[in-house]
């Protein structure tokens, strides 16, 4: 089997390590790793199949000295902006984790269990978009049943792990958390998030724009129907929550025809990197303590709803450094991998 160079750009960030971690674990055809990020860890040792490799810092030359095939880049938006052109021209293959370059029209943006046949369009640039961590789990739990029939509107809302903000994030909600016994609430401050996240729920992901709500639940909106191909009308309410890992969705979604909660469960149970976890009479639901460091979507409480037949209701868990990340950009990769 033929093997790549691959890099990963921000390989010391909570998206990039766990890049390398799901490389490994899908055994993906990795002839060299190359791990990129700024010149701060520049020679800090990265762990990759019992070798220990150095950071390299990142520069537009680097992909071509390294000859670098496939590029996986999480360092935030600013950075794909300026360097994944650069990859794309050295020859690689980008598959980018921020929303630069999501919407632009000659941009696929994939899911590959949802519309794998839009990577044909890498071609175009010489770049993949990853969505958003919040929309891939949505749309992955969406596609049985919009299989099953034309979707109308989906209402949502999230509640998202501090993890979705990086790893600075995660430690800001463990300090608070250590802080809170120790030095009291009213010592903390807050800096990663507007407001203290500890004990906490803060109704804002990225910030807002005209309409009142804000980009995170615009990129749902957006996303949504780029991938689909269909404008389907889409309300957000974005949460941040005091979880480490795994975003939780309360999803409502009308349908042009009813889909009883049966024939849905049914559906969802055959969908890829679907699993259903839905006995209330036993507790059973999903939950970020049961999906983390999973690479499947988790969906339960689904539902029917009293009043109008076309609607259902569910709760859909993943893990959002993993399937809303790292592990759809790897997908991506071997899709691609299947295309070439
Ligand atoms: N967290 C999620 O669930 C999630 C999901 C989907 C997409 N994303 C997107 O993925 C990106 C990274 O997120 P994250 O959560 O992994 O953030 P993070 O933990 O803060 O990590 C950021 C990474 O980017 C690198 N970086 C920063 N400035 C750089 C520069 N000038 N040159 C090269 N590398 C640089 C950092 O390297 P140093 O350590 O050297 O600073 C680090 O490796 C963001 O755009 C985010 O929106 C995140």
């Amino acid at each position: 089997m033929r093997e790549y160079v691959v890099a990963v750009v921000g390989a010391t960030g909570a998206v990039g390590a766990e890049m390398i971690r799901v490389l490994k674990e899908q055994k993906f055809p990795v002839k060299r790793l190359v791990p990129l990020a700024s010149e701060k860890s520049a020679g800090r040792q990265i762990e990759y199949g019992g070798d220990e490799i150095a950071v390299k810092t990142l520069t537009h030359s680097v992909f071509g000295e390294e000859g670098v095939e496939i590029a996986l880049f999480s360092a935030g938006g600013a950075i794909s902006a300026e360097f994944a052109p650069s990859a794309a021209k050295a020859g690689a293959v980008v598959v980018d984790n921020t929303s630069h370059f999501r919407m632009d029209e000659d941009i696929p943006l994939v899911v590959p269990e949802v519309n794998p046949e839009d990577i044909r369009l890498w071609k175009n640039r010489g770049i993949i978009a990853n969505p958003n961590c919040s929309t891939i789990q949505m749309v992955i739990a969406l596609k049985p049943l919009r299989d099953l029939q034309a979707i109308e509107r989906i209402d949502v809302a999230t509640y998202q792990a501090v993890s979705g903000a990086g790893a600075s994030a995660m430690n800001e909600l463990m300090e608070q958390n250590k802080a809170v016994f120790t030095f009291g609430y009213d010592q903390i401050e807050p800096k990663k998030f507007a407001h203290k996240i500890a004990l906490n729920l803060i109704p804002h992901i990225d910030s807002f724009v005209d309409n009142g709500f804000t980009k995170e639940e615009l990129k749902m909106i957006n996303e949504t129907q780029k991938i689909f191909h269909d404008k389907i009308e889409v309300a957000a309410t974005c949460v941040r929550v005091p979880i480490l890992r795994g975003h939780s969705e309360a999803i409502s979604v009308r349908f042009s025809k009813p889909i009883g909660a049966g024939e849905a469960r049914e559906a969802l149970k055959k969908g890829e990197h679907i699993v259903v976890i839905d006995n209330p009479d036993k507790n059973e639901y999903p939950m970020p303590i049961l999906t983390s460091e999973k690479d499947e979507v988790f969906v339960g409480r689904i539902r029917e709803d009293i009043y109008d037949k076309r609607t259902l209701h569910m709760w859909v868990v993943a893990d959002n450094l993993r399937v809303g990340a790292a592990t759809n950009a790897v997908r991506i990769a071997q899709k691609w991998i299947e295309e070439n």
